[in-house]
């Protein structure tokens, strides 16, 4: 059986949207005492930027003016006294709200399959990563950002379950939306983000699937905590 013996790991947690990818990261990193990366947040950063300048109008991208834009973006996490976390930081403005919209999340999928895009947002994430004990959560995390991730985790849960929870999650931030709406964008933001031609979402071979559809994030934690033992890995 593979033994986990080194302190610093890399933990790459890749899966569909809303299935609970950032909270599970999240508990991870606070307790393995890591930094947390959401690579989504940097994609979102760039659709909010693409929104702003106005170059997207229905399918289509005005490259020339992305490119451009890809050239002096600068993008980052920082930890924030008010969110008592980190938050993402577009142009030096934090923006972690505002990448949250409908507006970006509609777009988001369209803007990550550009194979500019993910050229420059994953050489961001290396940087992010290269000292290692770091969880980061994406699509493509444990197949091309960190193809030698130390533990690499794919999680799944059913389609309405993920529907659910983001529907409750924007209604909590007391955003007005309708369910159908929010289901749709799951739904189409699956099938972008799994059929594009870069860096498809998918399972890396040796990645863990967790299917948390019926789990809370306590149970997930066990689950975790199990994984690691098995590992025989000791904090
Ligand atoms: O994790 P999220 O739902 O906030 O991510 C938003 C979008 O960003 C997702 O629909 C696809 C894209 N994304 C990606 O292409 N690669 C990643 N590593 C992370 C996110």
């Amino acid at each position: 059986m593979r033994t986990l013996n080194k302190k610093c790991l890399t933990i790459a947690v890749d899966g569909y949207s809303s299935s609970g990818k950032s909270t599970f990261a999240r508990e991870i990193a606070k307790k393995l005492n890591y930094k947390y990366i959401d690579s989504g947040a940097m994609y979102r950063a760039v659709t909010l930027m693409c929104i702003k300048e106005n170059i997207i109008s229905g399918e289509k991208i005005n490259i020339k003016a992305l490119d451009l834009l890809l050239s002096q973006v600068d993008i980052d996490f920082r930890f924030t006294e008010t969110g008592n976390r980190y938050e993402t930081f577009l142009n030096r403005k934090n923006v972690e709200d505002e990448i949250r919209t409908v507006g970006v999340s509609d777009y988001v999928s369209q803007v990550s399959k550009i194979g500019q895009v993910r050229e420059k947002m994953v050489n961001i994430q290396r940087k992010y990563g290269k000292d290692g004990c770091v969880v980061m959560d994406g699509r493509d995390i444990g197949t091309v950002v960190f193809p030698a991730a130390d533990l690499k985790i794919f999680m799944t849960a059913r389609p309405e379950v993920r529907a659910e929870r983001r529907f409750k999650e924007l209604q909590e931030k007391g955003v007005d939306v309708d369910f159908e709406a929010v289901k749709k964008n799951i739904e189409k933001r699956d099938y972008i983000d799994t059929n594009r031609e870069i860096s498809p979402l998918k399972k890396a071979a040796d990645a863990k699937a967790l299917d948390n559809s019926n789990m809370t994030v306590h149970e997930q934690m066990e689950w975790f905590e199990e994984l690691l033992s098995e590992l025989n890995y000791e904090n």
